[in-house]
């Protein structure tokens, strides 16, 4: 097993068999007017969290569940190991591969532990700013924001929640739409998400990439990430992570680095799987939403909602 994920399979596993013992109803807790999951998340990570301390060197990759996060997190990991002349998938240097990546999830300790990090430390996040360590911004650590079209996102979402047994399950996609809707899912709703970071936006250490832009040329993704987190890269190693980080390899290897989780992380890595749910008066509510909450702002216009969520 690629020793770097073995802390994921661990706090993955762990949770589903806590998961199983549990009520639906139990499954999401409320901190600060949001949901988060129980099995996951805790208020006492939530407090310390408040207090940790980032450094400038630090690799934070945002997005809300379902954005492509995993994908984008091996994409940044891979260009840290070869900024520290590793192989990726070899010989990990990423110090944060050795605790469960979100950096919201886990035990209350973990921060301690993080400080006694090498930099550059890697982390994933799926919560907003305003509920993010104020070190973060202050200390102007580079963070890559990922976002994906809303319906692809809901969809993910949805198909992942009756697959895995820590989120709560649900009967019809329809029931499921009304909640994402009216943001009864874990991490809140992703019309806010996408409102509240857009405030982020134009902040110079912040750079926005979508799912779909990735999936449409994942060579000049992965050459714009790495030359803004300053990262020079050979021909041979944007191939390699190119390579390594296609939705067939990822899956193909998501046992070894993901566990059981692996086959329900890695479903379809497409767009437009949305179309075989939405229904027109489901279609008609959420381009009214998107228009009404997001569609003028910066994020807005960069999901591209028309090409991506028109039929
Ligand atoms: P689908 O459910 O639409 O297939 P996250 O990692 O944030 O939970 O997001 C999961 C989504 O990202 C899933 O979408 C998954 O298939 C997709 N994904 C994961 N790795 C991918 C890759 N290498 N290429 C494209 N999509 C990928």
């Amino acid at each position: 097993m690629e020793k770097s994920r073995t802390k994921f399979v661990d706090v993955m596993e762990k949770a589903i068999e806590s998961a199983n013992s549990m009520h639906r109803d139990e499954l999401l807790f409320p901190y600060k007017g949001i949901l988060y999951p129980t099995t996951i998340c805790s208020p006492e990570v939530f407090q310390a969290l408040e207090s940790f301390e980032a450094r400038s060197d630090d690799v934070i990759l945002a997005g809300y569940p379902k954005s492509g996060t995993n994908w984008l997190s091996q994409i940044l990991t891979d260009l840290i190991d070869i900024s520290q002349k590793k192989t990726p998938g070899r010989e990990s240097s990423v110090n944060a591969k050795e605790v469960f990546p979100y950096l919201e999830a886990g035990d209350a300790d973990k921060y301690e532990r993080m400080a006694k990090f090498p930099s550059p430390r890697f982390m994933v996040t799926h919560l907003r700013p305003e509920n993010l360590p104020k070190s973060i911004f202050k200390n102007k650590v580079k963070i890559l924001l990922l976002i994906r079209n809303p319906k692809d996102v809901a969809t993910s979402y949805y198909h992942f929640s009756n697959a895995l047994a820590a989120a709560p399950s649900y009967e019809t996609w329809d029931d499921f739409f009304t909640d994402f809707m009216t943001k009864k899912l874990g991490f809140g709703c992703y019309f806010e998400y996408l409102s509240e970071w857009n405030k982020y936006a134009d902040q110079e250490n912040i750079m926005t990439i979508t799912y779909e832009e990735v999936k449409e040329n994942p060579a000049l993704a992965v050459k714009t990430i790495a030359a803004f987190f300053g990262i020079p890269l050979t021909e041979e190693e944007l191939q390699l992570v190119v390579e390594r980080c296609s939705f067939q390899s990822m899956k193909k290897n998501s046992e070894k680095t993901h566990g059981a989780v692996g086959n329900i992380l890695f479903r379809k890595g497409g767009v437009s799987d949305w179309k075989n749910l939405f229904t027109e008066d489901q279609n008609e509510k959420m381009d009214k939403a998107f228009e009404e909450r997001i569609g003028g702002t910066k994020l807005g216009k960069k999901l591209k909602y028309d090409l991506y969520c028109k039929a």
